[in-house]
């Protein structure tokens, strides 16, 4: 696949050049999709599902239930996760991206791999490319994890993510409680079922770009998790998710999470809740930073329709297999919408 400039080089030397390896097919480009600003995805409040009376939970069970089957996506406030974790993370990370080329490529993703520093899900010459740098990390279980491609500079970014992952995992762990919950399922169907969870990392950043509506961040796509646990920095709107064939930005909201169902739980649900399809796009003025965490069940479970939500009205949608397979499956094909979710089907 040849070598994949790397575009915050690119920009320090030529900061207005955007190769035609950028350039968007016009059906791609940013600039000619409808995009819907005023639309705001659902926010949800954690605290009132964990500690609020009877009423508020309900109210807030309801409004996680809609989200789930007509979003995909929520934002959840109040997820008890310390604002200065949250802060410190997003702070190594940005660390990290400012560092020299030669001290990231310490840490290279190695062609058709998915960790380290580099450009995930790129598999051909003729493909085009997101306008972002990554660094990605399996974290859980402990055998997927890849030591000598955790950053020691910065010196607690480690540390951090160590810190860090453990808090998502137990956020995690309990929105998987009232999304079973709100399935009519046990509280801890899903979290039983998912055995020694997988976990990882991704931090995307994205420089600054002088032509945003000829390029994407991050290509259109679903996510192969569960679960998706998002955070974002509040300088700009990059996230995009595909809402009725128009695009709805995710507009930050101060130490909130933006959470997304992944493919696994659309399948698991036989459909009921999806896995929505969503893009990154840049701007002129300001670079951007994500961290996403992926949490997704063991690779040894077997995915397929819960029986529970598979009736005469709601006919089995998805074939059964196992999640290992689909999650090989996932990160040898590139980004393309829903197209992955093919497998199941
Ligand atoms: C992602 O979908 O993995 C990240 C999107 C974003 O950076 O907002
Ligand atoms: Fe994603």
């Amino acid at each position: 696949i040849g070598e994949v400039e790397d575009i915050q080089e690119l920009r320090r030397a030529r900061p207005t050049a955007v190769p035609e390896r950028y350039v968007r097919d016009t059906n791609e480009r940013p600039a000619l999709s409808t995009i819907l600003p005023s639309l705001h995805v659902p926010v949800i409040d954690l605290s009132k599902l964990v500690w609020g009376t009877k009423r508020q939970g309900q109210e807030e069970m309801a409004k996680l239930t809609a989200a789930c089957e007509e979003w995909g996506f929520f934002q959840v406030i109040n997820h008890g996760i310390e604002k200065e974790l949250l802060e410190t993370m997003e702070r190594v990370a940005k660390e990290f991206f400012m560092l020299p080329l030669e001290e990231k490529e310490k840490y290279p993703m190695a062609p058709g791999t998915i960790q380290g520093y580099g450009h995930a899900f790129v598999f051909s010459e003729d493909q085009k490319l997101d306008w972002c740098n990554m660094l990605a990390l399996g974290v859980e279980p402990a055998f997927i994890r890849k030591p000598h491609l955790w950053p020691t500079n910065p010196a607690n970014l480690s540390y951090t993510l160590e810190k860090y992952s453990k808090s998502i995992r137990r956020l995690c762990q309990i929105l998987l409680i009232f999304i079973s919950r709100s399935l009519g399922l046990s509280p801890n169907y899903f979290n039983e079922m998912f055995g020694e969870a997988v976990q990882a990392v991704r931090m995307n950043y994205y420089p600054p770009c002088s032509r945003p509506d000829l390029v994407l961040g991050l290509s259109p796509h679903s996510d192969g998790s569960a679960l998706t646990v998002l955070q974002q920095d509040t300088a700009s709107v990059g996230l995009q998710i595909l809402k009725d064939n128009a695009w709805v930005p995710v507009h930050p909201i101060a130490d909130a999470l933006v959470i997304n169902i992944g493919d696994t739980i659309e399948v698991l649900t036989n459909g009921r809740y999806r896995s929505v399809e969503h893009r990154a796009i840049t701007n002129k003025e300001t670079d951007r930073l994500s961290v996403v965490t992926f949490y997704a069940p063991s690779y040894d479970v077997e995915l397929g329709p819960v029986p529970e939500l598979v009736n005469d009205q709601q006919p089995c949608r998805y074939r059964r297999f196992n999640h290992g397979e689909y999650s090989r499956h996932y990160v040898t094909n590139k980004l393309q919408g829903k197209k992955t979710l093919e497998f199941a089907k």
